[in-house]
This record gives C-alpha cells, structure tokens and sequence, in this order.
C-alpha cells in the first residue's frame, strides 16, 4: 500500500440513524449497516465513514458524546461493532469513526463530575467564566441559535457551548484532557477502526482573552476568537504523535469550520504531520444570502466556481489535500440543491457526480446520492426533528417576525433533515429502511427512487457512480494529475482539465438547464487529433474537433494521450 492511498480512493459516509434498521425500531443499526456491506462493495467504495455511533443522550444525533468508549443501545453493542468491522474488512473495506473531542454531552461522567465539584481535577476540562455584570462572559453566537453560555447554578459559573446547550465545550489548554482524549483514540484504532473523521476540530484551540465580537455581521459572533485558533496546529501534530503514528495504513480528515486555505494547506501538507486531508464549506455557503443561511436564494454559479477553483489551486500550489463532497448529514441534498430534481434528476446528479469526482481530493459520496435521494419537501413543522432546524424555526417566527409559511419554505431548502430521511431501499413501506415506524419520515418519492430500482436498471444512477468510482483508480491522472480551470466567467460551464506529462483529462460540465457549447479552441489545449470520450452522461452530448455540446445539466470526461 502507497502512504497515500486514499488519493485513488472513494469514501462512503454513512448517517447510522437513517441508513438501516435491521427490526423493527425507529433508527438504523449496525446489524442493518453489515447488512448492506455487499450493495457498498458494489457500489465499489473503499472506505465507510461512520457519523458517531457512541452512547449518546441524542439531543444532536450522537455528535453529543456521553461514553466515548460504548455503543449507543440503539445501534447494537460492542460486539456488533466488532463484527461491522470484520465484515467490512473482509470485503477489503475500511471504516473510520467520527471522532468529537470539541465538546462532549453535559451527561459525560467528567461534566457530571464537574458540576457535582469544582475542585474536581474534570472542572477544567471545560471552559468556566464568570459572568460580566449580570451578563454572559462574552457574547459569542452559539452555531445554534442564541448566546454560547450557559449559568450553571451548581457551579456559580458559566460554561461554553459552541453548539447546543448540552454540548459543552472541552478545554484543550489542559494537558490530561488532550492525554486522555489520545488515549480513547488509541482504543479505537486497537479496536481495529481504520482512521478518523474529526468533527469541527479547527475549533478545539480557543483565544484565551474571551473577549466580545462586534455582532454586525452574520460571522462576527466570536468565530474569530476560536476558529483556526492559536494552538490548533499543536494540538494536531501533538495527535498524530500520539496517535496517528500508533498505526500505518490509516486516514484521517479534519471537518474545519469557516476556516481559511493557507490554513488548511497547513493542516494537510504532509511535511506538517497533521491530517490527511479536510472538509471545507465555503462552497456550500453559495445560497446563503448576505451569509446568512436560513434565507432562499439560488445559489451563485459563478461564485462556487470562484471558490472550487481557488481551493482547488491554491491546495494544489501548497501541497494540501481536498476532501471533494456536495452532501453531508448537515447539508440540503446537492441534487434538490444544485440541479434540476424534477425535470433532470438523472443528468444532474451525474453531472454533479463527474465534475466532483474528476478533480484533485479524495472524493465522498453520501448516503443516497448514489441513487438520486432528493430533499423530501416536508409540510409540517413536526415532521423535523433536528435541534438546529427546530431552533431556527423559532428564530425566524419569533425575533425575525417570518409567517410560518416563509419559515417552511426556507427549511425545505436549508434544514440539515433533508439529507436525514431513511435511506430508500425499495418501494415497500417506510422505503425498506425499517419495518417498524422510522424516527423521521421517508422521502414521498421512495417509490420511484430506491436502491431494487436503481439496481435493477443498467443505465441508473448508481452504475455511473459505479463508473466514476472505477475510472479514479484505473485513470492515475484522476487521482494525481495536475488541476486546471478555465471559462470561470462562463455562466453556465464548469470547465477544468487534469495533466500528466501530455496525457490530459478534460471535464465539461453543463449546470444549466438550456442546451450549451463549448468552443475548445478557447482553452489553449493540446488535445490530440480523436481524443476519447470517457464518460458522458446523455446521449445528446457530442464532440467534434472544434467543440463540446452538452444537453441540460450534460457532462463529458474527455481523454488525450
Ligand atoms: C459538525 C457535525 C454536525 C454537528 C456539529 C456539532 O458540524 O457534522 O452534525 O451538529 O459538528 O458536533
């Protein structure tokens, strides 16, 4: 195995909660994981992303960890875990664990410990102030809605909390807390976990003046203070010492928060020995108007480009290492999102699928947009179940004065619950995800949209994905060529090529729905005479010598050697 393997690779995330319920309760197992490990391995994916699975109160879906070393009863025991990882590794698949050591669950033993005793060697395990004039410490935003302090009256102090009032925030300045963080990661990889996604970790090292932000723009609610924060390089080199280094063969990705590219080019050059390679939102935050993310707007076309190419560049200038995604559990579906679901759900979420997978990173497919899972359009506020969504509900009706109306519309678009809907198996009730009654209703379209139909239609979704995954490890020009962008301007076309020697990948991606050309004079490429088309998404797609023509939402890989 390379040291960097996971440049050919192609990650899987699954969302436990929605993806497999192996009975008949509310919420998917692991049992229903190692159930569908043979439909991953034919999808062809290298590596499962597991969103955490550790005993948890569920206030924020398990990102609220109570025992780092237990498995939620909800999703199996230990054992099942056990077995989830044999299974997967027999069929050459890894699995990585999502690893949150910004904050834990205020039902962690070392929160109780501390409110029970603030002598207690856990009490700086957390941040503590005092409040300032009958007021919080500092007025820094919880990502949730609200102020990020919390009074507790059994301490006489405040307690910080970046998210959700149950998930207090860890102090990483104390050295037995880092210690004992390494050493529950160590654990895991001994368990035989194969690597770590590592939730919000940009945000561990805090400014330690806790001083105000301004408030008058939609990022200055104290992010400045805690984001990409003094130590943060320290903290990870020091993890990978000592934990990182334990075992080769490895992964690691880092979830980073509004942070920056010369940032992340340090978090991932290998010279610096912090992780493998990172999550970034910046081109997620393109329908969000004025930056703020509970509005409707189209998203900016030109604007994404500007960030995907910046990114692209400027990692690849550094040395650095993308994680390529357009979903997560915490994003609307890309295909509601960025294409067109109604009209060409198959075109768009392949073409999305192909200018996504072609560029330089390790790409991740999540759950579902291998089948075309689209936004489920919910019409009653209870059928959310998310904290940030039911929050921002609030929000929006009671300080931001919007009727109800406005606020469901702009929850259909922005609510994290979009991508959290059962995994749609097959047409039979609840989508095949459970035969009891989930714990958030499936998709109305799970008849039409499921893994039986995709499986049993050869020119499906799921087979081009099928393809695309292929192609990156036969094609070492996918996984290693050198990236570049042209037509940034160009208000329709998404239009990069990769490079080795003078072999060269071309990608024409159409994201519009109107019919569009291409004139490859306009590139200053070197193509050769009949350069092969390797992947192309409609039939109406062509090439001549002088140009490409893409139908709507169209894509063609084209390669010259
Ligand atoms: C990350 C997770 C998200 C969670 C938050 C707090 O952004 O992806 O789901 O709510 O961290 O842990």
């Amino acid at each position: 195995m390379t040291q960097q393997w996971w440049k050919s690779s192609v990650i899987y995330q699954i969302y436990p909660k929605s993806f497999k319920a192996s009975g008949d309760t509310p919420t998917g197992d692991l049992q229903g994981i190692i159930s569908k490990l043979d439909y991953l391995q034919k999808l062809g994916v290298d590596v499962l992303w597991l969103t955490p699975v550790y005993t948890s109160p569920q206030r924020d879906n398990g990102y609220d960890i109570s025992d780092y070393y237990s498995i939620d009863p909800s999703y199996g025991t230990m054992a099942d875990m056990q077995e989830l990882l044999a299974q997967a590794h027999s069929r050459g698949l890894k699995v990585i664990m999502d690893i949150v050591v910004n904050h834990t669950s205020t039902e962690h033993q070392w929160f109780q410990e501390a409110l029970r005793d603030r002598n207690s060697p856990f009490y700086d395990y957390y941040i503590w102030k005092d409040g300032v004039n009958g007021n919080p410490p500092t007025n820094w935003l919880s990502k949730f809605g609200g102020n990020s302090w919390q009074f507790a009256p059994e301490t006489g102090q405040h307690y910080l909390h970046l998210f959700d009032v149950t998930q207090a925030d860890l102090n990483w300045e104390n050295r037995q807390l880092r210690n004992e963080i390494y050493s529950m990661m160590r654990w895991w990889l001994d368990l035989g976990v194969d690597g770590f996604r590592l939730d919000v970790i940009n945000l561990i090292s805090k400014e330690q003046t806790f001083l105000d932000d301004t408030l008058d723009t939609a990022t200055a609610d104290g992010r400045k203070y805690y984001t990409d924060g003094p130590k943060i390089h320290d903290y990870l080199k020091e993890m990978s010492r000592e934990v990182f280094s334990r075992k080769t063969g490895i992964i690691t990705v880092g979830e980073m928060s509004s942070t920056s590219i010369a940032n992340c080019i340090r978090y991932t050059n290998p010279a610096e020995h912090e992780l493998d390679m990172v999550f970034s939102f910046h081109h997620l935050k393109v329908d969000y108007a004025d930056g703020n993310k509970w509005s409707i707007m189209h998203y900016d076309f030109l604007q994404l480009k500007k960030i995907i190419s910046d990114w692209q560049l400027q990692m690849q200038d550094g040395d650095g290492w993308n994680a390529l995604f357009w979903s997560n559990h915490d994003q609307p579906r890309a295909l509601s999102r960025f294409g067109d679901d109604k009209n060409y759900p198959y075109q768009s979420a392949t073409m999305l699928a192909t200018a996504l997978h072609c560029m330089r990173g390790t790409p991740y497919i999540y759950q579902g947009e291998e089948i075309g899972m689209t936004n489920p359009q919910f019409s009653n506020l209870e059928d959310y179940r998310d904290v940030e969504s039911i929050n921002a509900y609030n929000l929006m009706s009671s300080e931001w004065g919007y009727s109800h109306t406005q606020a469901m519309e702009i929850l259909a678009q922005k609510s994290r619950d979009n991508a959290r809907t059962p995994m749609q198996w097959d047409d039979s009730q609840h989508a095949g995800f459970t035969n009891g009654t989930p714990w958030i209703k499936a998709a109305d379209n799970y008849q039409q949209i499921n893994v039986a139909s995709a499986l049993a239609d050869s020119n499906s979704i799921f087979y081009y994905y099928q393809s695309l995954i292929q192609l990156r490890k036969k094609y070492q020009i996918i996984a290693d060529g050198e990236i570049r962008f042209y037509q940034l301007k160009h208000s329709q076309l998404l239009v990069y090529s990769r490079h080795i020697q003078s072999e060269i990948l071309l990608v024409v991606c159409n994201f519009s729905a109107e019919n569009c050309e291409l004139e490859l004079s306009s590139l200053d490429l070197a193509l050769t005479q009949a350069p092969k088309v390797m992947l192309s998404n409609d039939s109406n797609n062509m090439i001549t010598q002088e140009v490409v023509q893409l139908a709507p939402f169209g894509c063609m890989v084209i390669h010259s050697i």
